[in-house]
């Protein structure tokens, strides 16, 4: 059973310091409230204190002297009873003897100090032991205090009430320590809960950003394409009309022609004797080889026709503006139509030999996708190899260009539900750096105004983004590249 103390345990000037902020005059208002509020909760603060002294006249005069100042005292004669009593309930002081058989006052505080539950019950020496190393050792065991007998009853209750007072504020510091440290730990999770979002939230920014510059490169490109693909489309128009005009009338032209021929062969076979007019402009125009040339000529017309009406598909397959939707597609025909846009860079002139193109085509079914887009895809990739080769014949004579040529083989295959195009030139080939960077955007080796650094970028975006596919490469230096374009069947 406890009591409440009824003794004035207000602390004295002495303790305040630490507390009510003597040594901090900037001490804030809240550090004095939190002050005020400890000293209002003393009212109701238990003090049991335990005595232990095996001289039954100063436990008795010990006892009588606390319960007369309000204090609820459990005496005990010897250190030995009072470790054992101690489990039944903690006191909140203990006055300790020294001199004690069995177990001095010492072992009793060891002990105290030792043990987890009676570690924090301040322990106050009383002994008749007047040597400072009596004294020292008292408070190297873990003793607070130390009063010598004969003791003064004022001197007692002081330091007891001081004592009571420091323990309990001691108490409500370490409590309040550890709600700070709790709240500490609290504050610390929400701050890392929050670094996380911060995290995702940054890494969504950057995966925007990259979408954003993907989608502004795509822009670029399509809005450039778009424009070529609209001129490419109307000069295959333009050219369409005069085109079927002049086939047209080649076509009926052609028998005409033949029909006046054989007629103009009658009239040199049936008249022999010519008037000489007529036998000096037979010789001045060599009538016999032009009879023999015309139809000739006419069929070269012809051809050329042909030729220019291919051109002209040619050139509205390249351009043809993508759906919304993917449709079947023959790859071969991309691919041709994109050569034949390339057409004048591949031609001989003074520098260097006309580029072979080596197509070895495999049997390809149509594919759904995006001509448009496929085509651009060749576009960029034929324009690359072309380039590559151009450098390669930097400082090398025509001659020597015809000894080594330059060449691009385009194979197609079809495996495991992929259409496979490699196209693969003997041009200059890529270091280890530049075969790092090259789908990165804006990474270009070429001269400013010639290269964008964006055709490969946008490649690989179609081929593997849009069409599902994967864009790959090999390239040993000096020797040339090869692209790899699969696209799913
Ligand atoms: N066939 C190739 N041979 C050698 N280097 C190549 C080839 N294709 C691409 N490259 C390298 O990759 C770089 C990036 O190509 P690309 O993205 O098409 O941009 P650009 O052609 O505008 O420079 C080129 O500048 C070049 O260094
Ligand atoms: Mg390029």
């Amino acid at each position: 059973m406890s009591i409440f103390c009824n003794r004035d345990l207000t602390p004295t000037q002495n303790m305040l310091p630490v507390e009510a902020g003597d040594l901090n005059p900037q001490s804030s208002l809240k550090q004095k409230q939190k002050y005020k509020n400890m000293q209002n909760h003393q009212v109701n603060f238990q003090c049991e204190i335990m005595a232990i002294d095996d001289t039954p006249a100063n436990l008795h005069l010990l006892t009588n002297l606390l319960k007369q100042n309000g204090y609820l005292v459990r005496p005990f004669p010897s250190g030995k009873l009072a470790l054992a009593g101690i489990q039944h309930s903690l006191p909140t002081l203990i006055l300790l003897d020294i001199q004690m058989p069995q177990m001095n006052g010492y072992e009793v505080c060891q002990n105290l100090k030792a043990n987890e539950l009676t570690r924090d019950i301040p322990v106050i020496f009383i002994s008749a032991l007047d040597e400072a190393i009596d004294k020292v050792k008292a408070f190297t065991v873990g003793g607070v205090d130390y009063i010598t007998k004969p003791f003064q009853a004022e001197e007692v209750l002081a330091r007891i009430s001081t004592h009571l007072n420091l323990s309990r504020l001691e108490k409500l510091l370490k409590q309040e320590n550890s709600l700070q440290a709790q709240q500490l730990v609290e504050q610390n999770c929400q701050l890392q809960e929050i670094n996380q979002a911060l995290e995702q939230a940054n890494q969504e920014l950057k995966q925007k950003y990259y979408q954003l510059q993907q989608a502004q490169l795509q822009l670029v490109q399509s809005e450039k394409m778009s424009a070529l693909g609209n001129l490419v489309a109307g000069v295959g128009h333009e050219m369409n009309n005069p085109l079927g005009f002049i086939s047209a009338s080649i076509q009926q032209a052609k028998p005409l022609i033949f029909d006046i021929v054989e007629h103009l062969k009658l009239y040199q076979k049936t008249l022999p004797n010519k008037s000489d007019e007529i036998l000096k402009h037979e010789l001045g125009i060599d009538l016999d080889y032009n009879l023999e040339d015309l139809p000739k000529i006419i069929d070269s017309i012809s051809m050329a026709c042909d030729r220019l009406k291919n051109i002209s598909t040619s050139l509205r397959t390249f351009s043809r503006a993508d759906k919304d939707y993917k449709v079947p597609f023959n790859i071969h025909q991309g691919i041709d139509s994109t050569i034949l846009i390339l057409k004048h860079r591949l031609k001989a002139n003074e520098q260097h030999p006309a580029i072979e193109i080596v197509s070895n085509y495999g049997n390809l079914p149509q594919i759904e996708c995006f001509p448009g887009q496929l085509n651009q895809v060749f576009m960029n990739v034929l324009a690359n190899a072309i380039d590559a080769l151009d450098e390669s014949n930097q400082g090398r004579s025509f001659e020597e260009i015809k000894l080594n040529p330059n060449c691009i083989t385009i194979t197609t295959s079809v495996e495991n539900s992929l259409v496979i195009i490699s196209i693969r030139d003997n041009g200059k080939g890529m270091s280890e750096e530049v075969k790092s960077k090259i789908f990165d955007h804006l990474f270009t080796t070429k001269a400013v105004g010639k290269g964008t650094g964006l055709g490969l970028a946008i490649a690989r975006q179609i081929v593997e983004e849009t069409h599902g596919g994967k864009l790959s490469f090999n390239s040993v230096l000096g020797e040339g590249t090869e692209f790899i374009i699969e696209i799913p069947v």
